[in-house]
C-alpha cells in the first residue's frame, strides 16, 4: 500500500527549469506538493515509475507491468468498506464490484455518497480500506505501487493547480515525456485546453493564486499567468491524457463540473473513444457525473447511496428497474424537454436528450 507522502508546501519553491530531470529533483525531495498526501503519493508513484526508481515506500512487491492483461485493467472488490480516520461510520462499505477489461462504469449518486471515496480505493490510495481488491485476480497490495500506478491515470475532484509552468503542469502527468511537444499538444487536444496555447506559451508560468490576495508563505503575487476555473480544469484533464494511451485504467472524478456544455460533451466523446478503441489498446475508464446524459452511454452504471451500491446495471436495465436512477434521469431531463418532463417520464422522450 501506498504510504503517504510527507507534506512540505511548495511555496515559492517551484521548479524554474523545465527539464523533467529537475522537475522529478525537486518533487522527489520535497516529498510533495501543495496539500493532499493521498494525492500526491499517486504522483510521486507514478513518477518513481518514469524513472525506474524505486519510492521510498516500497521496496518489494509484483511489477505491475508482468500481471498486465490486453485490453485494460481487470478488477474485483469483495466486501470493500473504507473508513476515514476518527469516523465512526464507514464511508463506503460492501462493495462488491467486478469491472471487466476494458469497460466503462460510471459511478453517480448523491453528494456524500461514496463515489470519490469508492475510486481512490479502487486505485490503492486508502489506507482505511478493508476487504479486497484484486487487479487482474492479484490483490492490490501485493503489487509494487509504482508499477501500478504508472498505469493508471486519473482526475480527482480535488485536482490540483500546480505553480509551475504550463508545460510542466500537463507534462508531469508522464515526466517521461515532460520534453515531448507533440505528446503534451496531442495531450492538450484531448483534454480541450488546445485553446489556452493560442493566447500562451508552454513555458508560461500558471499562477493559482493570481486572483487571490498575496499572502506571505502561499506562492502568491502576481508572477505569472492566473486561468479561469475550466480553463485550469481542461489543464488537469489534459494532464491525465498524458498517459492515455499507456495507462490500463483511467478515472474520471467529475471532469466536467466546470466545463461549458460544448466542452462537456467533446470530453466525453473523448473518454468513450478511448474507452472503445479497437483491439488490445482499450483502457478501463471509471467516471463520476452528476449529468445523467453522460452516463447513459457507459457499459454499466452503479447508483451509489449511503456508502454503497443500491442500483447497478446498464441504462436500459436502470430505467426499467424504475429506482432512484430513473428517477433523477427523468427529473435531470425536465431541463431538457417540453411541458415539465411529464411526457417525457410517461413515455420514454428523456430518452433522447
Ligand atoms: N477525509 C475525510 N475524512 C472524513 N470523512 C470524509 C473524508 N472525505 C470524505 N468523507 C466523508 O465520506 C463520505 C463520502 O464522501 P465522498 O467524497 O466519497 O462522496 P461523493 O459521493 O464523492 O460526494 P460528491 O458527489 O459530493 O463528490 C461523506 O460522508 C464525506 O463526508
Ligand atoms: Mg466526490
Amino acid at each position: 500500500m501506498v504510504q503517504p507522502a510527507e507534506i512540505v508546501p511548495v511555496g515559492d519553491q517551484r521548479p524554474h527549469s523545465e527539464g523533467a530531470t529537475l522537475l522529478f529533483d525537486v518533487l522527489f525531495k520535497l516529498g510533495a506538493v501543495v496539500d493532499s498526501a493521498r494525492t500526491n503519493s499517486y504522483w510521486l508513484g507514478a513518477l518513481a515509475a518514469a524513472h525506474e526508481c524505486q519510492s521510498r515506500d516500497e521496496a518489494t512487491g509484483i511489477d505491475y507491468d508482468k500481471c498486465r492483461e490486453a485490453g485494460g485493467m481487470r478488477i474485483e472488490t469483495r466486501d470493500l468498506q473504507v473508513m476515514y480516520d476518527g469516523q465512526t461510520k464507514p464511508a463506503v462499505h460492501g462493495i462488491n464490484l467486478s469491472i471487466k477489461a476494458g469497460e466503462t462504469l460510471a459511478l453517480v449518486g448523491f453528494n456524500g455518497a461514496g463515489k470519490s471515496t469508492l475510486v481512490k480505493a479502487l486505485m490503492g490510495l486508502s489506507t482505511n480500506a478493508t476487504g479486497s481488491v484484486e487487479i487482474n485476480g492479484t490483490p492490490l497490495e501485493e503489487y509494487r505501487a509504482s508499477t501500478l500506478h504508472a498505469r493508471m491515470s486519473c482526475v480527482f475532484q480535488d485536482y490540483k493547480k500546480y505553480y509551475f509552468s504550463l508545460r510542466d503542469n500537463i507534462g508531469i502527468g508522464d515526466v517521461s515525456r515532460i520534453d515531448d511537444t507533440d505528446a503534451l499538444q496531442a495531450a492538450m487536444a484531448y483534454g480541450g485546453a488546445g485553446a489556452i496555447l493560442e493566447k500562451t506559451s508552454l513555458n508560461t508560468v500558471l499562477n493559482p493564486y493570481a486572483n487571490l490576495h498575496a499572502r506571505p508563505g502561499d506562492g502568491g503575487g502576481q508572477e505569472g499567468m492566473g486561468l479561469s476555473g475550466g480553463q485550469w480544469l481542461r489543464v488537469a484533464v489534459s494532464r491525465a491524457f498524458m498517459r492515455a494511451a499507456t495507462a490500463d485504467l483511467v478515472i474520471f472524478d467529475e471532469p466536467s463540473s466546470a466545463l461549458d456544455p460544448a466542452a462537456e460533451s467533446a470530453l466525453f466523446d473523448t473518454i468513450y473513444d478511448l474507452a472503445h478503441r479497437e483491439g488490445g489498446t482499450r483502457t478501463t475508464t471509471v467516471f463520476i457525473s452528476h449529468g445523467f446524459g453522460n452516463v447513459r452511454r457507459a457499459d454499466h452504471i452503479a447508483f451509489m447511496a449511503g456508502g454503497t451500491i443500491t442500483e447497478y446495471g446498464t441504462h436500459e436495465e436502470l430505467m426499467a428497474l424504475g429506482g432512484e436512477y430513473a428517477r433523477l434521469f427523468t427529473l435531470q431531463s425536465r431541463g431538457y424537454v417540453g411541458n415539465g418532463g411529464r411526457d417525457a417520464a410517461a413515455s420514454g422522450a428523456g430518452e433522447n436528450w
